[in-house]
């Protein structure tokens, strides 16, 4: 099976989330990429089994301009201790996702990163990332996950692990999406000739 993961990250938890979802899926044998969304194409589900998308939760959905400029400037900051991804300062998810292709019902599933505490106090990015996905006409084959950092913004072992364990589960239940159709039908009729 093959599974792209799209991920925005500003300080790099959701980027090794995204890594850590990665790594249990290929325990499972599937062949993962795993792209910042600044490299994401629109097309970049078309031809994967399953597309896994992740964001960090910014004032209690997906991150905006000015929320992903705050974030710059908390990083700023003398000993804020945060460094910056490449790219952090967007175009992120939000932009991305409007924009991506139709999924035609491919299989697909959304994690965030956020602070630990019940979802009514911190909000879940999951949830716009899992709508905007099904608007894309995508189907979310698992309930969205959040993985939890403490107040110094860290990333503990244990959410590591839950995001391995979470990767192996979706590999598990994806089933095959794109690469049971007919091999002629993945052949651009250019290429026929
Ligand atoms: C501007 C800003 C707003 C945030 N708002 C929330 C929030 O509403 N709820 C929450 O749980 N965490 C919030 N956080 C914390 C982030 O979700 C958390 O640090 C996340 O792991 C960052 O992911 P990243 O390292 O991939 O950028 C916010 C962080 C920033 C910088």
């Amino acid at each position: 099976m093959r599974a792209v993961i799209v991920y925005e990250s500003m300080y790099g938890n959701t980027h090794a989330i995204a890594n850590a979802v990665a790594e249990g899926m290929r325990d499972k044998a599937c062949d993962v990429t795993v792209l910042p969304v600044h490299r994401a194409t629109a097309e970049c589900g078309a031809h994967c089994d399953l597309l896994v998308v992740g964001g960090p939760t910014h004032v209690h959905t997906l991150p905006r301009p000015a929320t992903r400029r705050s974030a710059v400037e908390a990083a700023a900051k003398p000993g804020s201790g945060l460094s910056l991804e490449p790219a952090a300062e967007g175009p992120g998810l939000r932009e991305w996702l409007p924009a991506l292709a139709q999924g035609d019902g491919a299989q697909a599933a959304a994690f965030d990163t956020r602070m630990e505490g019940p979802t009514l106090f911190t909000g879940q990015a999951s949830h716009g990332i899992a709508q905007r996905l099904r608007r894309r006409g995508y189907r979310v084959i698992q309930p969205v996950q959040s993985f939890t950092v403490s107040k110094q913004n860290q990333l503990s072992a244990e959410q590591t692990e839950r995001a391995r364990t979470w990767g192996a589960a979706l590999a598990f239940s994806a089933g095959p999406f794109r690469h049971d159709r007919p091999v002629a039908d993945l052949i651009p009729v250019d290429a026929e000739q």
